[in-house]
């Protein structure tokens, strides 16, 4: 079930991925699943291409800065523009990626109306030109990221298939839901399985894994890696937790207080990256029912952080609740 993954030119010692989280997946966060958690890789948030080519270098810092203290990072575009793409595929090979994905998933209106996102599974061509377009400007791997048919009219699943390969992806990330289903909606297994049936390079099998059940409901796909986005958030340890247990062995998950201690680090590497302690303060309400959890009188807390404006405050916050 966890194994070795090979992509392209790479090799990584384990097939477990941790995802991309559009507001979350900046390098501070990417950072803590790394130390605790050694991943094959992480994701940026989405990065549209737009963004890349036109906006100043100091507004692009969150997207693009990787951490000397990172692991392997997988960057994450979004375009459907083959020349842009490409462009933006050279500026973050410069950047640092060590591997480049297209994302083929978003089912936002925004995206969707730009012709982007999970708009690119209904238009084969534009999406067999931007792979091309990847292709022909990096020497890194390139993959897309998609959602599969469900039930709906869209019978997207072979001719994605056949585009992906034909236009020479390096591996494929499927997460096994149409569109237009929200987290409610099963994860659909079986489709998944069909592309890794499908399919000689990798895929990446994704959706609703949290746990070492989950994780081997995915493996049952035969995909021949696994990726975990949102119970990713506020447990950066989530993926050595499951690999000792794939192995039976005992995970010592860390105590409230040191998981406060993440907390406060995760924060604060964020203000110094944004350059700006309140914008890291909003970020952290967001985060803070995912740190949360494993702490007793956690809706107190919660509630308290919705109220706290600075650093100070909230420093003191968690050190009184975890
Ligand atoms: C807050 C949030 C942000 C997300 N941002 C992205 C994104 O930027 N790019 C992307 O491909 N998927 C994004 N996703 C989807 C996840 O990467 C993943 O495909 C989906 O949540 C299913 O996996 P999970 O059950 O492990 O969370 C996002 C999901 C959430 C909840």
């Amino acid at each position: 079930m966890i194994a070795a993954l090979k992509i392209g030119n790479k090799e990584f010692s384990t097939n477990l991925i941790q995802g991309p989280l559009a507001g979350v997946s900046c390098a501070p966060f990417r950072l803590l699943t790394w130390r605790y958690s050694r991943p094959a890789f992480t994701y940026t948030e989405m990065i549209s291409c737009k963004t890349i080519i036109y906006q100043s270098e100091h507004s692009l810092t969150r997207y693009l800065y990787k951490d000397a203290e990172e692991g392997p990072v997988c960057f994450q575009l979004s375009s459907n523009n083959p020349s842009e793409l490409g462009e933006a595929v050279k500026r973050v090979t410069q950047a640092g990626a060590d591997l480049i994905d297209l994302n083929c998933g978003c089912p936002v209106k925004k995206i969707r109306n730009k012709g982007a996102g999970s708009r690119l599974l209904t238009d084969p061509k534009t999406l067999f030109s931007l792979i091309t377009a990847m292709k022909s400007n990096t020497h890194l791997p390139v993959s897309i990221k998609i959602r599969v048919q469900g039930d709906s009219d869209e019978k997207t699943n072979e001719t994605i298939a056949n585009v992906i390969e034909e236009a020479g992806a390096d591996f494929v990330t499927v997460h096994g839901r149409h569109w237009t289903e929200h987290y409610e909606t099963a994860c659909r297994y079986d489709q998944i399985a069909y592309f890794s049936q499908r399919l000689t390079i990798p895929v990446i099998g994704n959706g609703d894994i949290k746990c070492y059940d989950s994780l081997q409901k995915m493996s049952q796909t035969n995909c021949d890696g696994m990726m975990i986005a949102r119970a990713g958030m506020g447990q950066p340890w989530l993926i050595a937790k499951l690999t000792a247990e794939a192995a039976n062995k005992n995970y010592k998950t860390p105590s409230t207080s040191e998981i406060g201690d993440i907390f406060i680090e995760h924060v604060e590497r964020l203000a110094a990256l944004l350059l700006n302690d309140f914008f890291a303060i909003i970020q952290a309400r967001k985060f803070a029912k995912y740190y949360a959890k494993p702490i007793n009188e956690a809706n107190y807390f919660v509630e308290a952080m919705n109220a706290c404006n600075d650093l100070i405050t909230f420093k003191h916050l968690v050190k009184t609740y975890f």
